[in-house]
């Protein structure tokens, strides 16, 4: 036996990274393994990270090549530089990599390369080594959805990593699954000059965002230039001497027809990644999805073994997995770690964003709560008006009877960041009258979620 730990994480994405930081903040002799040759996992290598660096530059790129001329700025020709551009979002994501290999030099946590197999209760094997800790935490996140009939190989037919590493902009992208990978990367590839198709299974886009939102999101994006196809199945894709032939068929039966592809994007969802880890030789749970069975603390079905992030149920996000990474470590060291599940946002990272928290409408209904809704568009607000960011609303739901917060769905300019202030008063079970009365600056997207609270109760000022 090797080294002797308190904790042994296996996989260092912000779920792995950031428990084993905060178990060495709580004094824990803490290891992570990981077998990618840079820490952060999904989300800063492959994910989150990169995805966010190109949908910054192909927004500056549209930004420049279409509105700029709307505020009296006048350019001569725009170019694109695809190599630069990748280039830059290599260097982004590299710093962010290199900060968490930093902050594990800071808090002492030894970095274990290679891949961890749970050998027993207490023992990590990586390559070949073993290692005994006290408490393992499986943190290996998850991997893209394969789809039968349709075989990735990164070049032609990518994942959302291949998606990322384009060379050149695509004459037409087609994308499997109007989900949240789908529209992000089409948004970047659209930007850039790529004609986008999405073909989506369901009658919907973005399934489990509020339907009022969904639709007019669909509108904006399909005024930006995406063609959606929904209700329909892609059944076969054939690479061919130019691109791709794909077989769609309507999802509820019908004639099947082809459509030509340059790039094809499969985006139809993550599962569970837990291949080499061994589970099934040492009895660790796992459901019919594949995902590592935990209970209300993390706990796998085998003492001293537990689970977080994307590899166990719920929201595959990272500021979930993070927030299950610093609960675990705290319960690990007796303290009461919690994750509240009920607000976990989610934004899109499109143009205009989509930001959700809570429950959506159609939850509520399904579950005979009585809300009231509150909206407000940004056509009616000055600061959007003035950055010329008018498409979209706030809608804000709250309990009919007692007006607690329910949720909130905002569609606009810099929504990811608006939805903070309602996470804020969901966390502290505010009501939509204590939104509505808090002093908002003036001229700003927030006079917004303030005009969306006071509708609640029919008192919007400015519409
Ligand atoms: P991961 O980040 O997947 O990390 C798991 C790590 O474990 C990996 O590095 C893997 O190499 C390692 N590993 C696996 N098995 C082993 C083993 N046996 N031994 C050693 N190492 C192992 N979420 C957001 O909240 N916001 C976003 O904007 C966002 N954008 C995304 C964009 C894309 C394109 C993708 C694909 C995902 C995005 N996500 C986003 C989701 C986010 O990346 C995940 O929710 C998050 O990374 C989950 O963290 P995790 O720690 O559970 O696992
Ligand atoms: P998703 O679950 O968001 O969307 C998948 C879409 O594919 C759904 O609309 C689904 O109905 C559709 N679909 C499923 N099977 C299909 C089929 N056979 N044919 C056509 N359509 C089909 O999954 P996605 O976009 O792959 O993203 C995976 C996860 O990664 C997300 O759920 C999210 O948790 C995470 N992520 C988060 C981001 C963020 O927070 N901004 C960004 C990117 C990813």
């Amino acid at each position: 036996m090797s080294d002797q730990f308190d904790v042994i994480v296996i996989g260092s994405g912000p779920g792995g990274y950031v428990c084993a930081i905060r178990a060495a903040q709580l004094g824990m002799q803490v290891a992570c393994v990981e077998k990618r040759s840079t820490l952060g996992g999904t989300c800063l290598n492959v994910g989150c990270i990169p995805s966010k660096a190109m949908l910054q530059s192909s927004e500056n790129f549209d930004e420049a090549t279409h509105h700029f001329a709307d505020h009296g700025i006048v350019l001569g020709e725009i170019k694109l530089d695809l190599a630069r551009m990748q280039a830059r979002k290599s260097e982004v994501v590299s710093a962010n990599t290199k900060g968490v290999e930093f902050l594990f030099k800071k808090n002492k946590i030894t970095w274990l390369k290679g891949t961890g197999v749970i050998k027993a209760a207490g023992v990590v094997t990586v390559d070949g080594v073993d290692y005994a800790a006290r408490h393992i935490i499986i943190a290996t996140g998850s991997e893209s959805t394969p789809l039968p009939g349709v075989e990735v190989d990164e070049k032609v037919i990518v994942t959302s990593t291949g998606a990322l590493e384009l060379e050149k902009v695509p004459g037409h992208l087609v994308i499997i699954g109007a989900g949240v990978i789908g529209l992000e990367l089409g948004s970047v590839w659209s930007r850039l000059g790529a004609k986008v198709t999405v073909i989506e299974y369901l009658d919907r886009i973005t399934p489990g965002i509020d339907n009022e939102v969904a639709k007019q999101f669909e509108r904006v994006l399909t005024k930006q230039g995406f063609k959606f196809r929904l209700g329909s199945k892609v059944t076969k894709a054939e690479k061919t001497a130019t691109g791709v032939t794909l077989t769609v068929e309507p999802a509820k039966g019908g004639d099947a027809e082809t459509v030509e592809a340059d790039i094809v994007l499969l985006a139809i969802g993550r599962r569970a990644y837990t291949d080499s880890l061994g589970l099934a030789a040492v009895g660790v749970e796992t459901d019919a999805r594949g995902r590592v069975v935990t209970n209300g603390h993390f706990a796998t079905n085998v003492a001293g073994i537990y689970a977080i992030g994307d590899v166990i149920a719920g929201p595959m996000l990272a500021h979930k997995a993070e927030d299950e990474g610093v609960a675990l470590a705290e319960m690990l060291a007796g303290q009461a770690g919690h994750v509240n599940y009920g607000v976990i946002p989610g934004v899109i990272y499109t143009w205009p964003e989509v930001a959700t928290v809570g429950k959506t409408e159609e939850e509520l209904k399904a579950e005979g709560v009585e809300y009231a809704v509150g909206k407000f568009p940004f056509t009616a607000n000055g600061r959007a008006r003035a950055m010329g960011m008018t498409d979209g609303f706030v809608k804000i739901l709250a309990d009919k009877r007692t007006d607690k917060l329910l949720g909130a769905h905002i569609l606009g300019a810099d929504a990811g960041t608006l939805i903070a202030e309602i996470a804020t008063a969901m966390e502290f079970g505010a009501s939509s009258e204590d939104v509505a009365r808090i002093c908002h600056a003036h001229p700003t997207l927030s006079e917004s979620v303030k005009e969306a609270a006071l509708a609640v109760s029919g008192r919007a000022l400015h519409i």
